[in-house]
């Protein structure tokens, strides 16, 4: 679809003529509403005249456009912006565009050609830019372009006052990015090069001529549209060529010791390392540029308690920007996830989840009996505090977040996971190690449902290039990979991933466009977007539980992965499985290539002996059998004003003889409440654990259930505080 600047007003400056005029023009046959500002001066300031700006205005109007001419001085700010309220009732974009020159070598520019080049170009931004920025900030919406130019860039011979007010507007540009963003105020600067009258003094004719100013608007339009997020930026722009710009930075290097004077030979020794460019960091926020300078104090203090080779670990640490002692042990700020089946669903489905197979309608129907959220949903609220940039707030760890890849998973669930609810997840940095080619980030996750434990997470994240800090090689904190066994596969599965595969999967939480974006999949240098490691890790782990779980996600344990390679959607998965006890070896490899793209990889399994659904008798005579039809019934009638005074989700291990008999869910939580015979299948906040006698007297109010938990009788495993709700639920039932 074509850009639109329908309903837009723009304000350029110095559209009189040059880049301000075709940005003028531009913008008006694009529906915008335009304010063209042309004091008429010359080249040097000099002169006033309003036929530059009502020329344009005039070309504009003629091709059916809407423009106003103001000939105000960009020093006069307000005044602009005032002309666009009083035409048009708003401001939404502003191109500080005017612009004059007075060259002079350094030595012989005076205080004038100094002051009135900062005077319209940085000041005449600033002013121009403050009286409209209010105005954006409440309509929640802003572009704004700054001119500089190559000569602030690199420097330009005969240009000191104009380099230094043009580099100005681009620092200028920067802090109103910052300030700006969060009332969707963009701000970006381009270094345009045209052929124009300021140009023509300096260029060859014929250049003048092909270097045309319609090679350069496309740009500007483009800063100044909704839809683009760009913000900060740097562009260079000319003859239809554009360039985006960023600062790098070596890796540096300490010349500071730890209880030494620093000395400027010091400087000297070692001015070659301070200005090698190997590996150079690409630092884009002034918390990133500051984080690794104030990582350095620790790292000078801490020398000697690094190893043999103190200075080297230290000041090579300071350089990858990646320091062990400072970042183990740092939490991430804690992080919450809701859901409900929806998410539960979606999940199911982003694994290769189908209708196709009767199996897997009790992950896919939240009406089903026995529905339930597939164990590796366990991956999805923890990532959740990664995704947040966590991991960039983290002291010690610099790291270019371009090159950081998965390369480890490790998932233990400790329960079933609920099919709704909030989960709030902890992380911690558990360790940072050194494997040479990059450094390897342990992150622990543990996630909780209240006050009770979920699941474990550990991702194991590598960063290409931040090796060699000189840190240790391994970790014993580390879950490691397994090996298969060394014979044939006891199964093996093969299942296809569609061609959208991961545009489903992205949306239960992990939004990398590298799996959706093919320009950004060809960024990392992949052909085509590819399927996300957790994907395929969700679809191995389906296939062992449906090949020796029976589909129960109760037994499922805990998983591990090592990603070895990508996968492409649409490929097929074949899952190669060996049975060693509860540990299911697996080996994951793409169909169609061969190529293996999990490894070392296992799924625990809990042994369907025991307490496990099959093997308990249900029922069998109990006389609790009678209370809970009875409490079935009540639930039926009930069930809605019950989930609203109680909110949870009670389970219930009936035991005679010492031996558990039978299992009751009783939900009061979600939807209008309900009643399972069987085992807590993953919604109990709270399990009880009584014999068939003292059930009934807790429940006939002969026993106080405090009382019976304290001698012991009752048992309770979860929340134990929502016994004191039992008391109101069991009353009700007293009466039977
Ligand atoms: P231009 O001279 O054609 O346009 C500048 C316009 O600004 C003129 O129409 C002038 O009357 C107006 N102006 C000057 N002082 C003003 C003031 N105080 N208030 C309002 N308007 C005023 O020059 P060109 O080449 O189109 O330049 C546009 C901008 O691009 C300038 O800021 C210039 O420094 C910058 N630039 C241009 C390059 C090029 O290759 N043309 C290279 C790098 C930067």
């Amino acid at each position: 679809m074509s850009l639109s600047f329908e309903g837009r007003v723009v304000l350029v400056t110095g559209a009189g003529g040059g880049l301000g005029r075709e940005y003028a023009l531009a913008f008006a046959e694009r529906g915008a509403s335009v304010i063209v500002n042309d004091l008429g001066a010359d080249t040097k300031g000099g002169g006033k005249s309003s036929a530059a700006a009502d020329k344009v205005v005039e070309e504009i109007r003629a091709k059916g456009g809407k423009a106003v001419a103001n000939y105000d001085s960009v020093e006069d700010g307000e005044k602009l912006i005032q002309s666009a309220l009083d035409a048009f009732g708003r401001i939404d974009v502003v191109v500080n565009n005017a612009g004059i020159l007075r060259d002079r070598s350094f030595a012989r520019t005076s205080d004038m050609d100094w002051d009135l080049i900062q005077r319209v170009h940085l000041r005449g931004s600033f002013l121009v830019t403050r009286a409209a920025w209010n105005h954006m900030k409440n309509q929640k919406f802003g572009r704004i372009i700054m001119t500089a130019s190559a000569a602030g860039i690199y420097g330009n011979f005969g240009q000191a006052n104009y380099s230094a007010a043009k580099l100005g507007m681009f620092g200028l540009a920067n802090t109103l990015a910052i300030e700006g963003r969060k009332y969707n105020i963009h701000c970006n600067t381009i270094a345009p090069v045209a052929g124009s009258r300021l140009t023509e003094t300096v260029m060859p004719p014929d250049l003048v001529a092909s270097l045309k100013p319609e090679y350069v608007a496309p740009l500007v339009l483009w800063l100044c549209h909704d839809q683009c997020q760009e913000n900060g930026g740097l562009f260079e722009v000319g003859a239809g060529w554009i360039g985006k710009l960023r600062w790098e930075r070596s890796q540096g290097y300490i010349v500071r010791h730890k209880n030494q004077p620093m000395n400027p030979e010091a400087v000297r020794d070692h001015w070659d390392k301070i200005c090698d460019f190997t590996n150079a960091t690409k630092p884009a926020t002034i918390q990133e540029s500051l984080q690794s300078v104030v990582s350095v104090l620790s790292q000078v203090e801490s020398e000697g308690e690094v190893g043999a080779s103190p200075t080297a670990a230290a000041s090579a640490a300071a350089t990858s920007g990646i320091n062990p002692a400072e970042a183990v042990g740092q939490k991430l700020p804690p992080s919450t996830f809701s859901f409900s089946h929806t998410q539960c669903i979606l999940y199911a489905l982003g694994v290769g989840m189908s209708t196709k197979d009767p199996d897997h309608l009790r992950f896919l129907y939240e009406g089903h009996p026995d529905f339930s959220c597939l164990p590796t949903f366990g991956v999805i609220p923890s990532q959740a505090a990664m995704m947040d940039g966590g991991l960039s707030s983290v002291p010690g760890l610099n790291i270019d977040y371009t090159q950081v890849l998965h390369g480890e998973q490790y998932l233990e669930l400790y329960k079933p996971l609920p099919t709704s609810g909030k989960l709030t997840s902890q992380a911690t940095i558990a360790d940072v190690f050194d494997k040479g080619s990059g450094a390897v980030i342990l992150l622990d996750v543990n996630t909780y449902s209240g006050d009770e434990l979920v699941c474990f997470n550990q991702f194991s994240v590598f960063v290409v290039g931040a090796g060699g800090f000189g840190g240790k090689r391994t970790s014993e904190k580390a879950k490691a990979p397994v090996p298969p066994p060394q014979r044939a596969p006891d199964a093996v599965v093969i299942d296809s991933t569609t061609r959208d595969q991961a545009a489903l999967y992205r949306l239960s939480g992990d939004w990398n466009p590298l799996h959706i974006d093919p320009s950004f999949a060809a960024m990392g240098g992949f052909k085509a977007p590819i399927l996300h490691g957790l994907c395929s890790f969700g679809f191995a782990a389906r296939h062992v539980l449906k090949q020796f779980a029976d589909n129960d996600p109760s037994r499922f344990k805990a998983i591990k992965v090592r990603f070895v390679k990508p996968v492409m959607p649409g490929q097929s998965l074949q899952t190669e499985m060996w049975k060693e006890g509860n540990r299911i070896h697996i080996q994951c490899k793409v169909k169609e290539t061969g190529a293996v793209v999990l490894s070392g990889a296992y799924v625990d399994l809990h042994t369907a002996s025991g307490a496990s659904p099959e093997n308990v008798p249900q029922g069998g005579g109990l006389q609790s059998e009678l209370v809970f039809a009875e409490i079935g019934r009540r639930i039926k009638d009930l069930g809605s004003e019950l989930v609203k005074k109680v909110n949870a989700v009670f389970g219930w291990e009936i035991t005679k003889d010492g031996k558990t008999t039978a299992q009751w869910t009783i939900d009061l939580k979600n939807g209008s409440g309900s009643l399972h015979k069987g085992p807590y299948n993953g919604k109990a906040d709270v399990t009880f654990t009584v014999s068939d006698e003292d059930f009934m007297e807790v429940v006939q109010g002969k026993l106080n259930p405090q009382k019976a938990f304290f001698s012991g009788k009752l048992k309770v495993r979860g929340n134990i505080m929502l016994s004191q709700k039992l008391e109101v639920i069991l009353k009700d039932y007293a009466k039977l």
